[in-house]
Parts: C-alpha cells; structure tokens; sequence
C-alpha cells in the first residue's frame, strides 16, 4: 500500500478516536471553540477531495442522520451537522434561564456578528443583508414591498417556487399587475437560449424580472448574472429579484456576481442552519424604496435592519447561523459544489441504461449540482417515490408540476456512497419488475 496512504489513514483513525474521546467526555455540550474538532484536519487547503472517502467519511461523523432512513430530501430542509444542535441547544437553555435578559440583552447583540459571517459568506455588505426566517419570507418583502403600478408587467417562469408565484399572483390581483410567464423545457444546456426566452418576454412595460438561480423542480443551473444583463441593458430601471434557496451554500459564487437588486435564500437548506433560518439581500441604494411587510418607525430607511421587525422570534436559531457557516467554510464552498456535483452523477449514471429510465437533470457543472429529478416510464411519480421507502426506506420527493413529472434526488455532503448504490439496485430492481409487468400485459 502506498506509504501516503497508510500515514493518511492512521491519521484518519487518530481523529476519529479523538472525536470519540470528545464526545464521550463532554456528551452533547462541547465548548463554543471545539467546532473544529469534528472535522478531519489533515486536508490541506487545495487539496481535492471529491472522491475522497475517508474525508467525506468524517464529514458523515459530523452529522447525527438515521442510518435507518435515507434521507435523500436535503433540498427540502438540510439536517444540522452536531456542532450546529450542540450551539442552539446551549443558546436555547441560556435563554429559558430568563428569556427576555438573555436574548433581547445579551443574543441580540450577536445579530450583527451573524450578519458580519453571513456577508462574508455572501462576498457583500452587512449593511446590504437581513437576518429572517426563510426565503419566502425574503421573496415576499421584495414582492409585496416593491413600488409597482396597475400594468406594471413581470417576468418570470411556470417553474419558479410557488410561494414566489402566488405572491406575484396577489399583487396581480390586488394591484392590477400583469404577469408574463415564460415556460421552460427542462434540461436545458444552453444559456443562451434561457437569456433569449427571458428577453422576448420583455417589452416597454416590463418592471421587473424574476429569476430562480437553481430551480428546486430539476436542479438547472439558470444564468442568472446573463438575464440581470439582458434585463438591465432592456431597461436600466428593471428589477431583478433574484430567488437563491437552493444556490446559496451550494454553488460556489458571490451574491454581487449575479448581477441581481434583491436575493433571497433559506440558509436551512444548503447551509445547513437551523430550521427557519432564511436572508434578505438588496443593493444598498434601493433599501430605502422597498415598503417592509412589518413595519419600523421609518419604513422608509435606507437601513437594511428595519426588514428585521419581525417581533418575537426564536433568538437562539438565528445565532446559531453562524456554526453552520464555520462548518461551511471549513470544507469550502468549492469542495462542497465539487462533491455534490460528483454524487448527483455518482448516481444517475449508473442508472442511465436502465431501460425506462430517464432524468430532466444535466449532467453537466455549468447546469446542475446535487439535486437530479428521474422517472420511469409507466410508473408515476408518487408509487415510484413510495416503492423506493417501501423496499429500500429511500425518502425521496416525489414532484408533478407544470411539465415536470419525477422523483427528485438530493444526496448532500454526509451522503455515503453505499446509500447511492441501494438507491440505483433498487431503482434497477423496480425497474426490472414494471418492464416484465408491463411486456405480460401486452402480451395478454
Ligand atoms: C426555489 C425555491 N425558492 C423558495 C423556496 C422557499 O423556501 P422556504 O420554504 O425555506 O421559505 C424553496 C423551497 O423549497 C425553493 O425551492
């Protein structure tokens, strides 16, 4: 065996009996400086690691998920690695000794601290980014608090998030907006058409233009720094809303690089932050102009804090955004885009010659990361995705919108390969058994 290897490895095993010994001697309260411990030091900084089992190994370590389910939801809602339940637990027990003292006194003032990470991480100002709770919540204080007029037109596609076009559908109803949907043929891979489709749809009226950077349907990439070009050369004064949920902490990118005036995203997907932890982003010169949905003494300040009004809310869960992102940086952005990229194709090209099988999802970097969409012909999606928890506990989404009808996939960095490999013997096996159904009944 190479010696690099075995070194490699004994050290791999060193760690893991020194987070072992951790956990064992300070069961389930480690110091807010023992973060690091739980991941494998011994990678140096530009060392590729996509396919590297033993690191990705100790990264599974780092998590607390069931072995006895599957979990292959994480675009839905991520798990929390153990250094993230760890620091919202102490928060959250400080706080229950006297819930007013501690978080309006002593958790508040950590806020501007988050927000300091979070715009590390997002490569803007902290003076341009809101903490709340979700991306519906960041989405809808644009859409809602946005000045627009009656024919005021909007651009945006059937496959945007429903929560961001049923917002749009209010105001349509309510304010006399008009709504221009554009339709995408999932996968495409060819930016140049995406921007075209978005351009033909603008015309003299168009106010603004919404963009999804990673549809949650299919895991397509869209262009989006492209279609803010296209929108602004269209019309200086366009909007553009950009809906990041399922980008941010996924892809690796700078919020400024897409080009975008206003981005929302969950930060309890990709990031993996507690539940109900999401950001606002909006290029500073504009904060002034949008209307907040609850509203401060001046609603229209030029200070991105009064977006923050939300009333009583869970102080200990937005404190905790800033372990998940220590957790984040220490694998890196790259790495973590390179590895989700490699386990989405991990998967699906072992499943391509499968007959019946087919996945709206690209194959390709430029346009896709961790979440693939499949079928199989003559089964829907709903039996597919309740066949594979039946025979094999693989929680899936099953999805049928517009014209996208599959069982979408996320694998996320905590995924074993071995899960991977149940999930396509058991679609092969599913498969099999539809094909042979199917020739008997042809054959009757
Ligand atoms: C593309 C997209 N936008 C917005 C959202 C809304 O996220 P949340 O439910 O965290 O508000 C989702 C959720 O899955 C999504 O996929």
């Amino acid at each position: 065996m190479n010696s690099d290897l075995t070194h490699n490895r004994r050290n791999f095993v060193r760690k893991l009996g020194g987070l072992a010994g951790l956990l064992t001697l300070t069961p389930g309260l480690p110091s807010f400086a023992d973060d690091k411990k739980y991941l494998a030091p011994e990678v140096s900084p530009d060392e590729e690691v996509t396919d590297n089992e033993d690191y990705w190994g100790f990264i599974q370590q780092a998590y607390s998920v069931s072995p006895n389910v599957i979990n292959f939801n994480n675009g839905g809602v991520s798990p929390q690695p153990i250094v993230v339940q760890d620091a919202l637990d102490r928060y959250n027990r400080l706080s229950n000794e006297a819930p007013t003292y501690y978080m309006w006194r002593t958790l508040d003032e950590g806020r501007e601290s988050v927000r300091l990470k979070l715009a590390d991480l997002a490569g803007c100002s902290p003076e341009e980014l809101a903490i709340n709770r979700n991306a519906s919540e960041a989405l809808e204080t644009i859409i809602f608090g946005l000045n627009l007029q009656k024919g005021d037109e909007v651009v945006l596609t059937k496959q945007d998030y429903p929560n961001v076009i049923n917002a749009w559908k209010q105001r349509e109803k309510r304010d006399g907006l008009v709504l221009k949907f554009i339709n995408l043929d999932l996968p495409i891979e060819d930016n140049q058409l995406i921007v075209r489709k978005y351009k033909e749809a603008f015309t003299a009226k168009t106010k603004v233009v919404m963009v999804t950077h990673l549809i949650n349907w299919s895991g397509q990439i869209m262009p989006a720094a492209l279609i803010s070009r296209a929108a602004k050369k269209h019309n200086p004064n366009m909007q553009v809303v950009i809906d990041g949920a399922h980008s941010f902490a996924h892809l690796t990118y700078k919020i400024p690089d897409l080009e975008g005036d206003y981005y929302g995203t969950s930060l309890h997907k990709w990031l993996c932050s507690p539940f109900g932890t999401g950001m606002l982003y909006i290029k500073q010169p504009l904060i002034k102009n949008i209307w907040p949905l609850l509203a401060p003494e001046d609603p229209q300040s030029p200070d991105i804090r009064k977006f923050e009004r939300l009333g009583t809310r869970s102080f200990p869960t937005e404190m905790a955004i800033g372990h998940a992102i220590n957790f984040h940086n220490t694998i890196g952005n790259e790495r973590k885009q390179k590895r989700l990229h490699y386990l989405k194709n991990y998967w699906v090209e072992k499943c391509l010659n499968i007959p019946g099988f087919s996945t709206i999802t690209s194959l390709k970097p430029e346009f896709s990361g961790a979440i693939a969409t499949f079928a199989l012909k003559g089964i829907t999606p709903g039996n597919l995705a309740t066949e594979l928890f039946k025979r094999a506990r693989i929680h899936t989404s099953a999805t049928v919108w517009e014209n996208i009808a599959g069982v979408r996939v996320t694998p996320h960095v905590y995924t074993p390969l071995k899960d991977l490999d149940r999930l396509v013997s058991t679609i092969q096996a599913i498969a099999k058994e539809n094909n042979s159904a199917a020739k008997s009944s042809s054959l009757k």
